[in-house]
Protein backbone atom coordinates (compact mmCIF):
# COMPACT_ATOMS: atom_id res chain seq x y z
CA UNK A 1 0.00 0.00 0.00
CA UNK A 2 1.90 3.55 -0.93
CA UNK A 3 -1.10 5.88 0.20
CA UNK A 4 -3.92 6.64 2.21
CA UNK A 5 -6.43 8.87 0.95
CA UNK A 6 -8.18 11.99 3.77
CA UNK A 7 -11.72 12.39 2.50
CA UNK A 8 -11.19 16.22 2.86
CA UNK A 9 -10.20 19.33 0.68
CA UNK A 10 -9.38 21.42 3.74
CA UNK A 11 -5.08 21.46 3.50
CA UNK A 12 -4.86 22.50 6.72
CA UNK A 13 -6.20 19.45 7.88
CA UNK A 14 -4.10 17.32 5.77
CA UNK A 15 -1.01 19.10 7.18
CA UNK A 16 -1.89 18.05 10.90
CA UNK A 17 -2.60 14.86 10.04
CA UNK A 18 -0.18 14.00 7.82
CA UNK A 19 2.16 15.46 10.81
CA UNK A 20 0.21 13.23 13.17
CA UNK A 21 0.38 10.23 11.10
CA UNK A 22 3.89 10.51 9.69
CA UNK A 23 5.34 7.27 12.24
CA UNK A 24 2.90 5.05 9.97
CA UNK A 25 5.58 5.99 6.60
CA UNK A 26 2.78 6.37 4.55
CA UNK A 27 1.59 9.19 2.79
CA UNK A 28 -1.62 10.61 3.33
CA UNK A 29 -3.23 12.78 0.54
CA UNK A 30 -6.16 14.96 0.03
CA UNK A 31 -8.95 13.41 -2.11
CA UNK A 32 -7.67 16.32 -4.55
CA UNK A 33 -4.69 15.00 -4.80
CA UNK A 34 -6.18 11.52 -5.42
CA UNK A 35 -8.29 13.29 -8.59
CA UNK A 36 -11.43 12.59 -6.89
CA UNK A 37 -14.09 15.86 -6.77
CA UNK A 38 -17.18 13.83 -5.56
CA UNK A 39 -19.34 15.18 -2.76
CA UNK A 40 -21.13 13.37 0.22
CA UNK A 41 -23.75 14.35 1.82
CA UNK A 42 -23.46 14.66 5.59
CA UNK A 43 -26.89 13.09 6.37
CA UNK A 44 -26.08 11.41 9.55
CA UNK A 45 -27.25 12.20 12.79
CA UNK A 46 -24.15 11.09 14.66
CA UNK A 47 -20.35 12.36 14.05
CA UNK A 48 -19.89 7.90 13.80
CA UNK A 49 -23.01 7.77 11.07
CA UNK A 50 -21.42 10.94 8.30
CA UNK A 51 -17.65 9.82 9.27
CA UNK A 52 -18.15 6.30 8.00
CA UNK A 53 -20.16 7.63 5.37
CA UNK A 54 -17.88 9.83 3.69
CA UNK A 55 -14.96 7.12 4.35
CA UNK A 56 -16.72 4.17 2.85
CA UNK A 57 -18.62 6.45 0.01
CA UNK A 58 -14.43 7.74 -1.22
CA UNK A 59 -12.98 4.34 -0.58
CA UNK A 60 -15.62 2.70 -3.30
CA UNK A 61 -14.03 5.08 -5.49
CA UNK A 62 -10.72 4.87 -4.66
CA UNK A 63 -10.27 1.19 -3.38
CA UNK A 64 -7.41 2.33 -1.20
CA UNK A 65 -7.42 3.13 2.81
CA UNK A 66 -10.01 6.29 3.20
CA UNK A 67 -9.76 8.14 6.29
CA UNK A 68 -12.45 10.83 6.78
CA UNK A 69 -13.45 12.88 9.87
CA UNK A 70 -16.93 14.39 11.38
CA UNK A 71 -16.74 16.97 14.23
CA UNK A 72 -18.42 19.68 15.85
CA UNK A 73 -19.42 21.46 18.99
CA UNK A 74 -22.07 20.34 21.50
CA UNK A 75 -23.35 22.69 24.11
CA UNK A 76 -25.36 20.59 26.70
CA UNK A 77 -27.60 23.98 27.64
CA UNK A 78 -28.61 23.97 24.04
CA UNK A 79 -29.37 19.85 24.08
CA UNK A 80 -26.38 18.68 22.15
CA UNK A 81 -26.79 21.44 19.53
CA UNK A 82 -25.19 22.45 16.85
CA UNK A 83 -23.83 18.99 17.29
CA UNK A 84 -23.54 17.44 13.28
CA UNK A 85 -24.98 20.62 12.37
CA UNK A 86 -22.07 23.16 13.35
CA UNK A 87 -21.07 23.67 10.26
CA UNK A 88 -24.55 24.30 8.82
CA UNK A 89 -25.74 26.06 12.30
CA UNK A 90 -27.43 28.95 11.26
CA UNK A 91 -26.03 29.12 7.36
CA UNK A 92 -23.04 27.73 6.11
CA UNK A 93 -22.05 30.85 4.99
CA UNK A 94 -23.21 33.01 7.95
CA UNK A 95 -19.83 34.23 9.69
CA UNK A 96 -19.16 32.66 12.70
CA UNK A 97 -18.84 36.25 13.98
CA UNK A 98 -22.55 35.98 14.13
CA UNK A 99 -23.13 31.96 14.83
CA UNK A 100 -21.07 32.66 18.25
CA UNK A 101 -22.46 36.10 19.24
CA UNK A 102 -26.17 34.00 18.77
CA UNK A 103 -24.62 31.19 21.20
CA UNK A 104 -23.77 33.72 23.95
CA UNK A 105 -27.15 35.45 23.86
CA UNK A 106 -28.83 32.06 24.15
CA UNK A 107 -26.40 31.41 26.76
CA UNK A 108 -26.96 34.90 28.63
CA UNK A 109 -27.69 34.63 32.37
CA UNK A 110 -27.04 30.61 32.42
CA UNK A 111 -24.58 30.07 35.42
CA UNK A 112 -21.10 28.65 34.42
CA UNK A 113 -21.85 25.26 35.55
CA UNK A 114 -24.61 25.23 33.12
CA UNK A 115 -21.70 26.22 30.03
CA UNK A 116 -20.26 23.00 29.66
CA UNK A 117 -20.12 21.64 25.89
CA UNK A 118 -17.14 19.92 24.02
CA UNK A 119 -16.25 19.09 20.63
CA UNK A 120 -16.41 16.25 19.39
CA UNK A 121 -14.28 14.55 16.40
CA UNK A 122 -14.64 10.86 14.78
CA UNK A 123 -12.68 9.96 12.34
CA UNK A 124 -13.53 6.77 10.38
CA UNK A 125 -11.11 4.59 8.55
CA UNK A 126 -12.43 2.41 5.34
CA UNK A 127 -10.19 -0.13 4.27
CA UNK A 128 -11.06 -1.94 0.85
CA UNK A 129 -11.65 -5.13 2.11
CA UNK A 130 -14.86 -3.82 4.09
CA UNK A 131 -13.47 -3.04 7.32
CA UNK A 132 -14.40 -0.20 8.74
CA UNK A 133 -13.00 1.34 12.54
CA UNK A 134 -14.00 4.64 14.07
CA UNK A 135 -11.71 6.56 16.24
CA UNK A 136 -13.25 9.15 18.69
CA UNK A 137 -11.99 12.65 20.93
CA UNK A 138 -13.12 15.09 22.76
CA UNK A 139 -12.26 18.44 24.41
CA UNK A 140 -14.08 19.90 27.53
CA UNK A 141 -14.53 22.91 27.92
CA UNK A 142 -17.55 25.52 29.12
CA UNK A 143 -19.16 28.04 26.60
CA UNK A 144 -17.65 31.90 26.97
CA UNK A 145 -19.06 34.61 28.48
CA UNK A 146 -17.44 36.99 25.70
CA UNK A 147 -15.90 36.46 22.35
CA UNK A 148 -12.32 36.20 22.89
CA UNK A 149 -8.74 35.49 20.72
CA UNK A 150 -7.59 35.55 17.44
CA UNK A 151 -6.38 31.48 16.59
CA UNK A 152 -8.20 28.85 15.55
CA UNK A 153 -11.84 28.64 13.63
CA UNK A 154 -14.96 27.95 14.37
CA UNK A 155 -16.37 28.18 17.35
CA UNK A 156 -12.74 28.64 19.22
CA UNK A 157 -13.36 31.76 19.98
CA UNK A 158 -16.31 30.74 22.20
CA UNK A 159 -15.11 27.56 23.86
CA UNK A 160 -13.30 28.31 27.09
CA UNK A 161 -11.43 25.95 28.87
CA UNK A 162 -10.98 26.94 33.02
CA UNK A 163 -8.11 25.12 33.54
CA UNK A 164 -6.36 27.23 31.48
CA UNK A 165 -8.39 30.21 31.78
CA UNK A 166 -8.15 30.50 28.19
CA UNK A 167 -10.36 30.25 24.64
CA UNK A 168 -9.02 27.55 22.45
CA UNK A 169 -8.82 30.83 20.09
CA UNK A 170 -6.14 31.67 22.19
CA UNK A 171 -4.05 28.55 22.13
CA UNK A 172 -1.16 28.47 19.75
CA UNK A 173 -2.21 25.78 17.20
CA UNK A 174 0.76 22.86 18.94
CA UNK A 175 -1.00 23.93 22.04
CA UNK A 176 -4.60 23.01 20.26
CA UNK A 177 -3.47 20.11 19.09
CA UNK A 178 -1.67 18.86 22.23
CA UNK A 179 -5.54 18.73 23.27
CA UNK A 180 -8.03 18.70 21.35
CA UNK A 181 -10.52 16.29 20.01
CA UNK A 182 -9.27 15.64 16.44
CA UNK A 183 -5.90 15.16 18.18
CA UNK A 184 -7.33 13.00 20.45
CA UNK A 185 -8.85 11.21 17.71
CA UNK A 186 -5.96 11.22 15.32
CA UNK A 187 -3.84 9.70 17.85
CA UNK A 188 -6.05 7.03 18.51
CA UNK A 189 -6.33 6.44 14.71
CA UNK A 190 -2.37 6.36 14.25
CA UNK A 191 -2.38 3.67 16.74
CA UNK A 192 -5.12 1.59 15.21
CA UNK A 193 -4.02 1.72 11.61
CA UNK A 194 -0.28 0.96 12.97
CA UNK A 195 -1.93 -2.49 14.10
CA UNK A 196 -3.60 -2.83 11.11
CA UNK A 197 -1.04 -2.32 9.11
CA UNK A 198 1.50 -4.30 11.30
CA UNK A 199 3.88 -0.92 11.53
CA UNK A 200 6.38 -1.35 14.47
CA UNK A 201 7.33 1.44 16.56
P1 LIG B 1 -16.27 19.42 9.73
O1 LIG B 1 -15.96 18.29 10.62
O2 LIG B 1 -15.09 19.88 8.90
O3 LIG B 1 -17.53 19.21 8.96
O4 LIG B 1 -16.54 20.69 10.67
C1 LIG B 1 -17.60 20.77 11.52
C2 LIG B 1 -17.74 22.13 12.16
O5 LIG B 1 -17.57 21.97 13.56
C3 LIG B 1 -16.76 23.21 11.76
O6 LIG B 1 -17.17 23.88 10.60
C4 LIG B 1 -16.80 24.10 12.98
O7 LIG B 1 -17.97 24.85 12.96
C5 LIG B 1 -16.96 23.11 14.11
N1 LIG B 1 -15.65 22.70 14.66
C6 LIG B 1 -15.09 21.47 14.60
N2 LIG B 1 -13.90 21.46 15.20
C7 LIG B 1 -13.69 22.71 15.64
C8 LIG B 1 -12.60 23.33 16.33
O8 LIG B 1 -11.56 22.73 16.63
N3 LIG B 1 -12.76 24.64 16.61
C9 LIG B 1 -13.87 25.34 16.30
N4 LIG B 1 -14.90 24.83 15.63
C10 LIG B 1 -14.81 23.51 15.30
Amino acid sequence: MDRIVFATKNKGKLKEINALLAELNVPVVSMEEAGITADVTEDGTTFEENAKKKAIEIMNITHEITLADDSGLEVDYLEGAPGVYSARYLGEDTPYSVKNQHILSLLQDVPDKKRTARFVCVIAAAFPDGRVFTAKGTMEGIIAREIRGENGFGYDPIFYIPQLGLTTAELSPEDKNAISHRGKALTQMKELLKKQLGVNE
